[in-house]
């Protein structure tokens, strides 16, 4: 077993859940934790673990066997020492006499999940971001606990922001997609909400806190993805994108949005980065549900011997779904899905 890449609430509770339902049905079973994700399995660095390892973790954050990010495109590099990646997961699954390796992992995870399962190895993967980008799966574990931190980080900005009467703007964690700030923006009351789907045009978001202005309302809160694009931007290149931002001269998107807000508004604003809290403390109930159902599922498929699959969630359900079809896929927030019509009808702004 290894947890891979960032971090997220519910990764012990996942873990929990399989080595619970293992114990359970499977006589003689033995569960190989290995340390900081693929780099144990590479580096032969492993923890034999007990059944006690997993008790009492369920609400616990972060991981119990640490993790680290082992980039995909690097994977098949060999290393300036002669190092072989690949071949040295082979290795250590050889040597250890493994009959399945479970990975929880997000999406640069599930694509070398699907190359060693394609090198051979049996693999069972479980879903694993606060981003909620995978592919075939509704919902990834840690997703929920993370919107109800940027949530609640919103509703405290909400009190001060109407206090001083300021615009503020709250920045999202996310990666390239918009699930954390659309949902966090929703559950918080935010007036503007900007994420990569949809790039915004600065005079609407402009446009937006001005009505507000008008209206008589003395601040205006936005919610803005940490990928959130501009509709100028959004044409770009990926090479010229890239070059752009590395040329920004602020930290993040929010930055160059709130200067630009207070050069064309006047009004003053502040911009707050919950950051990596987000993926931090114990997860909330819908998580550990979701992460124990998960688990017990991929016991499930361990004990089947049906491996080189991803265990997800549709409509409620639990769906195993092939790693070929999952890996390099992103699911990204439609547009034109019925979600953001139902925002906009409450007078929600994406600055479209
Ligand atoms: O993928 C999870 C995530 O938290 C993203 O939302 C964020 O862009 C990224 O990881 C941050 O990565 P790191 O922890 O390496 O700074």
């Amino acid at each position: 077993m290894l947890t891979s890449g960032g971090d997220c609430q519910s990764l012990n509770a996942t873990m929990r859940g399989v080595a619970k339902s293992l114990y359970n049905n499977v006589r003689d079973i033995e569960i190989i934790g290995f340390l900081e994700g693929y780099k144990g399995l590479m580096r032969e660095e492993y923890k034999i673990m007990k059944p006690s390892d997993f008790s009492g973790i369920l609400t616990e954050g972060g991981t119990i066997i640490g993790t680290s990010r082992q980039p995909f495109k690097l994977m098949r590099v060999i290393g300036e020492d002669g190092f072989n990646k690949v071949e040295a997961m082979k290795k250590t699954y050889k040597k250890l006499n493994l009959d399945c390796l479970v990975v929880l992992g997000g999406n640069g995870s599930q694509k070398t999940a699907n190359l060693l399962s394609e090198e051979g190895l049996h693999v069972v993967s479980l879903p694993k971001t606060i981003d909620n980008d995978l592919w075939g799966t509704d919902m990834t574990f840690g997703f929920q606990s993370a919107v109800n931190i940027a949530s609640d980080a919103i509703d405290c900005i909400h009190t001060t922001a109407a206090s001083h009467g300021r615009v503020f703007i709250v920045e999202v964690m996310g990666h390239k997609v918009g699930w954390l700030t659309l949902h966090a923006g929703l559950a918080s009351g935010a007036d503007i909400i900007l994420i990569p789907e949809i790039p915004y045009d600065i005079n609407k978001v402009v446009e937006a806190i001005e009505k507000r202005t008008r209206d008589g309302k003395r601040f205006s809160i936005l919610a803005v993805a940490e990928g959130a694009i501009s509709k100028e931007d959004a044409k770009l290149s990926k090479k010229e994108y890239k070059a752009k931002l590395a040329a920004r001269p602020y930290p993040s998107v929010s930055y160059e949005i709130g200067k630009k807000i207070e050069e064309k508004t006047g009004q003053e604003i502040r911009v707050t980065i919950p950051g990596h809290t987000q993926r931090g403390g114990s997860p909330c109930p819908y998580d550990r549900v979701l992460s124990t159902r998960f688990g017990a599922a991929a016991a499930e498929m361990i004990m089947q011997g049906d491996y080189g699959k991803l265990v997800g969630i549709k409509n409620g359900e639990i769906v195993r779904i092939p790693l070929s079809e999952v890996a390099g896929k992103l699911k990204t927030v439609d547009p034109d899905a019925s979600i953001i019509k139902e925002a906009k009808a409450v007078g929600i702004s994406f600055g479209d």
